[in-house]
């Protein structure tokens, strides 16, 4: 415990990460695919000789400027400083592992910003091929910084055996390639890329839903049915690209997953059976209102139905950030550090020495509730909050003190057959701290009668 908790009631802060990182992907791929877009709408646009389209495209292009140079950029750098906050000590792993990737990838960024502006502001002011240059400055910018941020986003969930050898002694730089170019880096690289098309065709059909029908048919028909074809190969491909990310999973890590769908309908673990489904589900509506409503009647497609697809892919992109995060549990890098920070090479010390002794986050003369406490927010508070998400109370209800100390005492041997391994870190510390914990999670299920009737 090296660095202060932050408490965050409710949602714990694992969600604050998840709910700015959720509205940055979308608009974040939507930079990278809709950099792509663009250009290659506008060069259509100048070889068919259509004028009509440089007014869509140009407007367009406001929106994309506004949204990914504001929302996107402002979300981004929440999520710095929410893991920052959240993972203090994964994300030191991250900085002293990537400092210089992390560094190319800001090169890449400005790149990116300028030149979307710059794109915006020379329409009709620099020739046209110029222009469209300025598009493909921006495209390769912006593709570069997926490039770069995939290495660091899917080290996480598989740092690769070469790094894992290294890791803890001081040489881990030594493996930055390594550590990029990681099991899941090349599968991850294009099923996102592949997100980044179809949400470029997505963000695009929001636009040309807008464009009055009635009195310019052709124009919308056209722009319509060109940005659904944006659709069509990654919702052909995804799939079988999500089979090969899986695939490079460790078996370890997988577990999760197939313990969610073995107990699929037995109702007992299945929250990520139920977020694949809600993947698939989602998915294959966006495929059937898009063929049915826009491809089928371009020059009648309504503007909510645009935001209904948008919608649908915000909750897919959700499940799909989701599943990732669930994938990767108990660690936050896996199979080195867990993710309430803990190192797997420390758990012996920490039983041995104590997890509390070193923290200069306890005072000396505190109380065993105190000391209970620190260890619920050191060792759980990652995942769990004391009354609503995954909420200890509703958990534990039930349980008396007895009951607590048998599952901390499960969660502490770790034995290879505890099925807690695929999703909980092992609980470490000092006997005496366990039973601090202990105490304090049973006085959180039934708070001691002296406190309720102060209430
Ligand atoms: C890496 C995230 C993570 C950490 C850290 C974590 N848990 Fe959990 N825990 C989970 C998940 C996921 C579940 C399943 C929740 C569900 O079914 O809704 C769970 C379930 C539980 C349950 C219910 C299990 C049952 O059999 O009834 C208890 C109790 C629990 N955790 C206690 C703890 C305690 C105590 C700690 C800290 C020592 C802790 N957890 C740390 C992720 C975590």
């Amino acid at each position: 415990m090296n660095y202060p908790f932050w408490n965050v009631p409710h949602i714990g802060s694992g969600w604050v990460i998840g709910l700015i990182a959720i509205f940055h992907v979308m608009i974040s791929h939507f930079a990278v695919g809709g950099g792509l877009y663009l250009p290659l709408a506008e060069r259509k646009a100048l070889r068919e000789g259509r004028r009509d389209w440089m007014e869509v495209l140009r407007g367009h292009s406001k929106f994309f400027l506004i949204l990914t140079g504001v929302f996107g950029a402002v979300s981004g750098v929440g999520i710095w400083f929410a893991i920052g906050l959240a993972h203090p000590e994964a994300t030191s792993t991250l900085i002293h592992n990537f400092v210089f990737g992390w560094a190319i990838e800001w090169v890449f960024f400005m790149i990116e910003l300028s030149t979307a502006a710059v794109y915006y502001y020379t329409w009709g002011r620099v020739s046209n091929e110029l222009h469209i240059k300025i598009g493909y400055v921006y495209a390769a910018a912006s593709i570069l910084t997926l490039v770069i941020i995939n290495g660091i986003l899917t080290f996480m969930l598989t740092p690769g055996d070469s790094w894992l050898e290294v890791a803890g002694t001081g040489q881990e730089a030594s493996r930055f390639w390594q550590a990029f170019f990681n099991p899941t880096y090349w599968p991850s690289l294009f099923l996102r890329a592949g997100v980044c098309v179809s949400l470029a065709g997505i963000w695009a059909l929001v636009t040309c839903s807008r464009i009055d029908g009635v009195a310019q048919p052709r124009l919308k028909t056209d722009l319509v049915r060109w940005s659904v074809k944006w659709l069509v190969p990654s919702f052909v491909a995804l799939p079988f690209l999500l089979l090969w990310y899986l695939w490079q999973v460790p078996e370890s890590q997988r577990a999760l997953l197939q313990l969610g769908m073995q107990t699929i309908g037995a109702g007992a673990f299945t929250q990520v059976t139920r977020v694949a489904l809600l993947i698939m589900l989602t998915s294959a509506t966006i495929v059937g209102v898009v063929y049915l409503f826009a491809w089928r009647s371009p020059a009648t497609f309504p503007f909510s139905h645009a935001l209904a697809v948008l919608l649908l892919g915000l909750v897919a992109t959700a499940s799909g950030e989701y599943s990732r995060e669930m994938l990767r549990k108990p660690y936050v890098v896996g199979r080195h550090m867990f993710s309430n920070g803990v190192r797997k090479s420390e758990v012996e010390k920490f039983n041995r020495e104590g997890y509390l002794t070193s923290s200069p986050w306890i005072a000396t003369n505190s109380t065993a509730l105190e000391r209970g406490q620190a260890m619920f927010r050191g060792q759980c508070g990652a995942c769990h909050t004391t009354d609503a998400y995954r909420s200890m109370k509703t958990l534990l209800a039930g349980r008396d003190r007895e009951a607590v100390g048998n599952l901390l005492k499960i969660l502490h041997d770790y034995k290879p057959d505890s099925p807690y391994r695929a999703f909980m870190p092992p609980l470490v510390g000092t006997t005496n701290e366990i039973q601090a914990l202990g105490d304090y999670l049973a006085a959180l299920v039934a708070p001691p009668a002296r406190e309720q009737a102060a209430r």
